[in-house]
């Protein structure tokens, strides 16, 4: 271990409540400036804060008027469910949480007779929630072992209570440490425990934190920032990470919060067991007010919530404008969507974005038109956004993975999928970014797909990421020199793993000496011209080619 090596000194096995602190540090340095001063990440907060914010759009600077650019096809709403739906990986919450939860406070908002600039708030607020969540998963994974199955658990739990929080946490601690002696088990447990408050407060902080400025990369507004800094406030001025009370805390925040709990409840055991919950808990996590009315109508108000389609609901409900978002927008938020998913551990900052523009620049040497070479970029950020339903234990483990950890990383390529898998311009995205671990060969993940049925663009960005990859510090190995890393790609191109013309143009973009011959094609035809020519002999239709082009 390098002792002046960040990621080995927050990698070590034994991970404390300090490193915490290391990590939120370099994840806030990472957002702060990305990519340096491509990316110029606007200040939290730096914009009109006084005043109500323009309709009908919750972006933060167009004041309701697109700019004159392209139309992404993309509604915001579409793009911030999309976001819910891997956050909801990333709390270890069953796919759709979030969306119920927005559905269920927008209900109990109309029932309250919350304004419209509230509900509005609160709509993408219940979406957005948690996109800070990845921001500490590795020191937590280094502490209690499975963080997704302890937040899974603390969903459950009113963290106003003392005795719930410390035994939850007591109990991931001994599993986490299963095999020391019953002294030092007892020791590191009452150590550990005696830091929680400060761990906790660290924790949720650097969630709030990460959480705006991802808000902030997106451009969105500053009410939704705002409320994205109070995830964790509670009425009674018990939250973190101010302990705000009362009415300092946005009624937003206490709606989504209130809601988010009973759909959790109902799941749990029904709508008499939410309200339930929810009235042991008003007047201490919830406005009393709020409370009340929800346990009059808690049936009406979570009544479909598994049944339905929560998606064309949620949808269907969001408030003000519907306009798509511009291409440039679009391009932000997978930016930003990007960072979200690499700040899982702190091996992988800026891998996707690193992937993002080779995959695009190869793909233009591939001879691939700019469309597509826009695609790979779109597909390059985006690629590992199933990431963050996986154990940041599993990303961080120094020795062989088991079997068991193997099988969940290969779901992230999955999750990547589902994720992806509506509105149709995203599913398109979804579609090539899930096969980046795909080979030629049938011997990728997670659908085994072999050569014929992946497209030029999959094959670039295989290549890419491969490369990529192979470049950056991993904790089981030391990042490949980009020599050893080209070696290691023709030898996957030689094996019939990865496509020869996709790695050479990949090599050649990082600065690799290639062959002229390999990138021949008969009769000067570009890759593209030749992906059509091999689905026609194939017999597809044009629908189909379109399809799998
Ligand atoms: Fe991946």
């Amino acid at each position: 271990m390098d002792p002046a090596n960040p990621a080995d000194a927050l990698l070590g096995s034994n991970c404390t409540f300090g490193q915490l602190a290391v990590h939120k540090l370099s994840v806030g340095q990472w957002l702060a400036d990305p990519l340096g001063a491509s990316y110029a990440a606007p200040v939290v907060g730096s914009r009109n804060s006084n005043g109500p914010t323009p309709m009908p759009t919750i972006l933060g600077n167009e004041g309701g008027k697109a700019p004159p650019t392209a139309d992404s096809g993309v509604r915001l709403a579409e793009l911030m469910v999309t976001l819910s739906m891997a956050t909801d990986l990333g709390m270890g919450q069953p796919l759709e949480t979030a969306i119920s939860s927005c559905v269920a406070a927008m209900r109990l908002g109309e029932v309250l007779g919350l304004d419209a600039a509230t509900l509005r708030t609160a709509y993408y607020y219940a979406l957005l929630r948690y996109i800070g969540c990845n921001a500490h998963t590795y020191a937590m994974a280094a502490l209690f072992g499975d963080e997704l199955a302890l937040r899974r658990d603390f969903a459950a739990v009113d963290p106003g209570q003392i005795p719930e929080v410390l035994e939850l946490a007591a109990r991931y601690l001994r599993q986490a440490n299963i095999g020391e002696s019953p002294d030092r088990m007892a020791a590191m447990v009452a150590s550990a425990l005696s830091e929680l408050p400060g761990f906790m407060r660290e924790s949720f902080a650097g969630h709030c934190e990460v959480a705006q400025r991802l808000a902030g990369r997106m451009g969105l507004d500053d009410s939704l920032i705002m409320c994205l800094g109070q995830v964790y406030e509670r009425w009674d001025g018990h939250g973190l990470p101010r302990a705000l009370k009362g009415e300092e805390v946005a009624p937003a925040v206490l709606l989504v919060a209130l809601a988010q709990d009973a759909v959790i409840w109902n799941r749990i055991g029904g709508a008499e067991a939410a309200a339930a919950t929810i009235h042991k808990r008003s007047g201490s996590a919830y406005h009393p007010q709020m409370a009340e009315r929800f346990c009059e109508g808690a049936a009406i108000i979570l009544a479909d919530l598994d049944r339905e389609s929560t998606w064309d609901s949620v949808l269907a409900m969001e408030p003000g404008g519907h306009r798509p978002l511009t291409d440039q927008e679009f391009d932000r938020s997978c930016e930003a969507m990007a960072d979200f998913a690499d700040i899982k551990s702190p091996y992988t900052l800026g891998h996707s974005p690193g992937v993002s523009g080779l995959a695009a620049a190869a793909g233009r040497r591939c001879g691939l038109p700019e469309a597509d070479a826009k695609m790979l970029r779109r597909t390059g950020l985006l690629h590992d956004i199933g990431r963050v339903g996986i154990s940041a234990g599993s990303w961080g483990k120094q020795g062989a993975l088991s079997e068991r950890e193997w099988d969940q990383i290969r779901l992230h390529a999955y999750y990547t999928d589902r994720v992806l898998a509506r509105p149709e311009p995203l599913r398109r995205l979804g579609d090539v970014a899930s096969r980046h671990h795909e080979r030629m060969d049938g011997s990728g993940y997670h659908r085994a797909a072999a050569g014929q049925s992946l497209s030029a663009a999959a094959r670039v960005l295989a290549a890419a990421d491969t490369y990529h990859a192979m470049t950056e510090l991993r904790p089981h190995r030391p990042a490949l020199s980009p020599e050893q890393a080209a070696e290691e790609l023709r030898r996957e191109a030689r094996a019939g793993r990865l496509d020869g013309d996709a790695v050479g143009a990949v090599l050649e973009e990082a600065g690799h000496r290639v062959p002229k011959l390999r990138r021949e094609r008969p009769a000067g035809l570009t890759g593209r011209e030749i992906e059509v020519l091999r689905l026609l002999a194939r017999g597809l239709s044009n629908r189909d080619m379109a399809e799998r082009l």
